[in-house]
């Protein structure tokens, strides 16, 4: 227990196989892996976690049928809705992403639920709506920018620190573990700038049918790696 990522990811990934497999719509295996979010962050904040992020939408998936895309909105939409089960195991929920593109609703919902969750003391919970590790470098060069013209740093300072202090997740530690479960191995444009030294966990089990025993297999054999950052 003194050996726990501080800070794990989830590429949330395999609920449209999920579905397929039972011949079900590839929206009931969203709503399927949503469901999962629940019972595997609630785990992990018991199991002492304080940082997860999962990786819900990416700046990629726009490119999926309309159709799909609006099942995934509203599905989002009623998650955030869903503030008993949220908030009940005092975590504390954010969402990290490019929220200019989501809808008015979806926008209120999350300042309902960033508000509601604020002073849980439990675990933080980071939704990535909209996410993409690219658009969040981006974004934080653009904040550079503002702050070089505002005469406030100058070529000089410019370093990691300001790049980290600019991303999504300022204050959050980079990803100790990143989980990717349905045999994918890569990244999507997840956490780009926060997983240069993260542990990968890859296993053919698709989201949805991913179980407390399965993260809990992560974690160990995240606590069996030897993490050197370039030294010896
Ligand atoms: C992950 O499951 C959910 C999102 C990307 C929103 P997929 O929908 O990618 O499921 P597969 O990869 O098609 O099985
Ligand atoms: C990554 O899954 C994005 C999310 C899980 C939200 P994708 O299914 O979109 O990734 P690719 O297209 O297989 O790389
Ligand atoms: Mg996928």
């Amino acid at each position: 227990m003194n050996n726990l990522p501080r800070h794990v990811g989830i590429i949330m990934d395999g609920n449209g196989r999920w579905a397929k497999k039972r011949g079900l719509p590839r929206s009931a295996g969203h709503r399927a892996g949503a469901q999962n979010l629940k019972t595997i962050s609630e785990f992990a904040g018991e199991m002492g976690i304080k940082y997860i992020t999962a990786y819900a939408f990416s700046t990629e998936n726009w490119k999926r049928p309309k159709e799909e895309v609006d099942e995934l909105m509203n599905l989002l939409l009623s998650y955030l809705r869903d503030k008993k089960i949220l908030s009940g195991k005092k975590v504390t929920i954010k969402v990290i992403g490019d929220r200019s593109a989501l809808s008015d609703e979806i926008n209120k919902e999350i300042d309902v639920i960033e508000d509601y969750t604020k002073n849980n003391d439990g675990m933080v919970m980071y939704l990535a709506i909209n996410y993409g590790g690219r658009q969040e470098i981006v974004k934080s060069i653009k904040d550079m920018y503002d702050d070089i013209k505002e005469g406030k740093i100058e070529k000089a300072d410019i370093c990691e620190n300001l790049i980290s202090e600019r991303i999504y997740t300022p204050d959050v530690p980079d990803a100790d573990l990143i989980i990717r479960p349905s045999g994918e191995k890569r990244l999507s444009n997840f956490l780009m700038w926060q997983s240069a030294y993260s542990e990968f966990w890859f296993s053919d089990i698709n989201w949805p049918d991913f179980t407390t025993a399965d993260f809990t297999q992560a974690i160990l054999d995240y606590q069996g790696r030897n993490r050197r950052f370039g030294g010896v």
